[in-house]
């Protein structure tokens, strides 16, 4: 089945639609002379999820509402063109570092590094040419009821500036539970730093229908990194007690996004990491969104310490996207599971280095639901 759908490095040998039980393929357009194609998984319960081998990433994603009723939850384009801009990252895998390092500089090892800065002073999610700016090797796969795609790349030693050949690979599973499976992995042959991480902007009530704030969140976070103006941590583990930062229990996104506290100021809203509850590199619950009026839930598990929780302030209604649907600001929201960001420069936080030898491995898991009263 692999085989007719062209093997991992191996060209399509037409341009036909590919289809099986669980997953087809449509040709999406080129980039850098390659061709991407759209992968399109369906499991029996209504869930669909639409990949692209251009940047790993998830271009649609169809859940059933409490009635029975599917929706888009991720925003997204209809075509190619739209995910070439340098920004906004709907959907991609961004890496080798996502979030951002400051002024786009570490040392390891004694040898310091230099980044490219495309994000004011600092480095932010891999560069100018990061892993959602590439075409990965894709192999899908059906079996025991569940289809996916695994997504290879391999990221040439000096890529955007870091150290070492990187071998990476995402795989997205789609299971018969409405669970959609994101495992990285990687290994490299010089230390690096690595931090992968999903950057797709969900809206339970339908993406592009209106903005998140009545969504309720719960992140099983006691305390996160607090930031300075550039959207570095400025080191502290602080709590979230008292503060706006408190999702312990169910509360609507809106409820204090505008409240006047210094750290909603730089980010202009929530873009900020929760330090996750439990031991790192355990697989264990981190958050959960409900939406009101669609009953939309989604669960989201991850083995890694930290959650970047994005409000998507920097949209401006200047995109459209699918359906002709305009994205304005806070239309939609990131649950990163990451590493906390600026790492390399921060010998307190979790290590992101990966030395030869060694495998990275990182499992998140978004599981869609309905509530049903
Ligand atoms: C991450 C960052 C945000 C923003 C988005 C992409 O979530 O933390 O500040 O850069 O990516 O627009």
């Amino acid at each position: 089945m692999a085989a007719a759908c062209g093997g991992r490095g191996g060209e399509p040998r037409d341009n036909a639609v590919v289809k099986s039980a669980g997953f087809s393929r449509a040709p999406f357009g080129q980039v850098d002379g390659k061709n991407v194609f759209l992968y399109r998984l369906i499991n029996a319960r209504g869930m669909e999820v639409r990949t692209m081998s251009y940047g790993a990433t998830i271009v649609s994603l169809r859940v059933p509402d409490r009635n029975g009723q599917s929706d888009d939850v991720v925003l997204g384009f209809d075509t190619l063109d739209g995910y070439l801009a340098p920004e906004p990252y709907f959907g991609a895998v961004v890496g080798r570092y996502g979030n951002r390092i400051a002024k786009g500089q570490f040392t390891l090892d004694g040898t310091t590094y230099h980044l490219a800065t495309n994000n004011g002073p600092n480095h932010l999610h891999g560069g100018v040419k990061g892993f959602d700016k590439v075409v990965w090797e894709a192999e899908p796969f059906d079996r025991d009821g569940r289809s996916g795609i695994v997504f290879t790349h391999v990221s040439p030693d000096g890529d955007e500036g870091y150290p070492g050949t990187l071998n990476a690979r995402v795989t997205y599973t789609l299971t018969p539970d409405n669970e959609l499976i994101v495992e990285y992995s990687a290994t490299t042959d010089k230390a690096t730093p690595i931090n992968l991480t999903q950057h797709s902007y969900f809206n339970l009530a339908g993406a592009g229908t209106r903005d998140i704030l009545e969504h309720r969140l719960t992140l099983d976070a006691d305390r996160f990194t607090p930031v300075d103006s550039t959207l570095i941590p400025n080191g502290e583990i602080a709590a979230v007690e008292g503060t706006p930062f408190d999702f312990r229990r169910p509360t609507a996104i809106g409820a204090r996004i505008g409240a006047d506290h210094p750290q909603l100021k730089y980010g202009n809203g929530y873009d900020h990491n929760w330090v996750l509850n439990g031991t790192a590199g355990q697989f264990r619950h981190a958050a959960r969104v409900e939406e009101p009026t669609t009953g939309r839930t989604l669960d989201v598990s991850t083995t890694e310490p930290g959650v970047q929780f994005y409000t998507g302030n920097f949209l401006d209604g200047t995109l459209t996207g699918r359906s002709g649907r305009v994205y304005k600001q806070r239309y939609g929201f990131c649950l990163e599971t990451q590493h906390f960001p600026d790492s390399p420069n921060h010998s307190a936080f979790p290590t992101t280095v990966l030395r030869p030898g060694e495998r990275y491995q990182s499992r998140t898991v978004f599981a869609f639901g309905v509530k049903k009263d």
